[in-house]
């Protein structure tokens, strides 16, 4: 079922150059406004490109993605990633997921319970639709060889570059008065090794993730360069950004599982019904849709419209003068009905543990041997197949 790229015939010895310098990275001035709308149009673009050659090549779009597993899924991960996963796969899209453990232990020192939360993301997976024949679903921990990618990318990226990218500094000011680790400050070209081992063609991320794709395609083409001869062992991979809105808790602040302030997948109707009970509002009768006067507000609409498929405005307008409590009630409805067939497949899956277990073993095993062609190759190239 998977394509390699044509394996190149090893150089001759010694063609990595050593005088070599490890380039910088393309204009780092540019404002992150300025990328994120670049990368938004090409994500228009990609999106009508998958569509048009579905039907003739849809292997031609390979593509990763992943979670960490930090803990359940929520009505974010749902709308703005998981749900567009599986609308990928359905048009032939080849499709990797990983479940990043090794991302978990950047910035915590204890990783929870992570046999739980890894088996809680398959179920989510498998009850969204991702179906384990079509997707490969995988941890990184269980793949030796896309772990070993990592060596020779971390030869070809500098420690200033490391030093600046943007997410990883937000995450370490995130993580109190930790101080940095090598894997925060690293994990990035770990995350490049995770695009690069199944040579993925297309990464749906969020626009945090925008830096880490920026030097996975650095890595592609200084690998190339250096220890390829110019060869194109890997392509350069490219951002599919999700036009869902950003979505906050039901406090109006960023979605966080330990705020409390998320819906879970795995909630009970009863649990979502008390969770938007909960939520802040106003205590405005009139419902109407106004992100920067009534941000609370504007995010429960959203929510409902993007359950619904119907604008915020629409939603406003159907619950009228009802309220706060009228607002609610019909967010309440929207996830719930939403939700209902995915959480019920869920409860089903869960059934079976065993065959849950055995989704992610079989997906261990493709991951597998798909890292090892591809480090075969990487160690050719570099003269080190002995
Ligand atoms: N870092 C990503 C996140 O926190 C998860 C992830 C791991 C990922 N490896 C990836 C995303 C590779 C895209 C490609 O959401």
């Amino acid at each position: 079922m998977t394509t390699t790229p044509t394996t190149p015939a090893p150089p001759p010895a010694a063609s990595a150059g050593a005088d070599q310098r490890v380039t910088q990275p393309t204009s780092p001035n540019v404002p992150e406004s300025v990328t994120y709308a670049t990368a938004l149009e090409r994500s228009a673009v990609l999106d009508s490109l998958i569509d048009d050659s579905a039907a003739r090549d849809p292997q031609r779009f390979r593509m990763l993605t992943g979670d960490r597993p930090t803990g359940p899924l929520h009505v974010g991960h749902y709308l703005a990633s998981l749900r567009n996963r599986v609308r990928l796969q359905d048009k032939g899209v080849e499709t990797f997921v990983v479940i990043a453990d090794y991302q978990v232990i950047t910035d915590r020192d204890s990783v929870g319970n992570l046999g739980e939360n890894v088996y809680g993301l398959v179920l989510d997976y498998l009850a969204a639709g991702l179906d384990p024949k079509l997707t490969t679903i995988f941890t990184h921990s269980a793949v030796p060889a896309l772990n070993q990618l990592m060596l020779p990318f971390l030869s070809l990226v500098t420690d200033a570059e490391l030093r600046r990218n943007p997410t990883v500094k937000d995450e370490l000011a995130l993580s109190g008065s930790r101080p940095l680790s090598g894997l925060l400050l690293t994990y990035p070209v770990h995350q490049a090794a995770d695009v690069l081992f199944c040579h993925s063609r297309i990464v749906p991320v969020g626009r945090d993730q925008l830096p880490h794709l920026e030097l996975t395609r650095s890595i592609a083409r200084r690998f190339n360069t250096r220890y390829a001869a110019g060869q194109s062992v890997f392509a350069e991979p490219e951002a599919l950004l999700s036009d869902v809105p950003l979505l906050l808790g039901t406090d109006g602040t960023k979605m966080s599982k330990s705020k409390g302030n998320v819906v879970n997948l795995r909630d009970t109707a009863d649990e979502t019904a008390q969770r938007i009970r909960a939520a802040r509002t106003d205590s405005e009768r009139q419902i109407t849709f106004d992100p920067v006067a009534r941000p609370e507000v504007a995010n429960l609409l959203t929510l409902a419209g993007l359950f619904l498929d119907q604008s915020p405005e629409a939603i406003a307008d159907q619950v009228g003068n009802r309220g706060a409590a009228g607002l609610k009630a019909t967010v309440t409805e929207a996830i719930n009905e939403g939700l209902a067939a995915h959480r019920s497949r869920r409860v089903e899956l869960a059934r079976d543990p065993a065959q849950v277990t055995a989704v992610l073993h079989q997906g261990n095993a493709r991951a597998n041997a798909v890292a090892q062609r591809t480090l075969a190759t990487v160690r050719a190239v570099m003269g080190m197949a002995y």
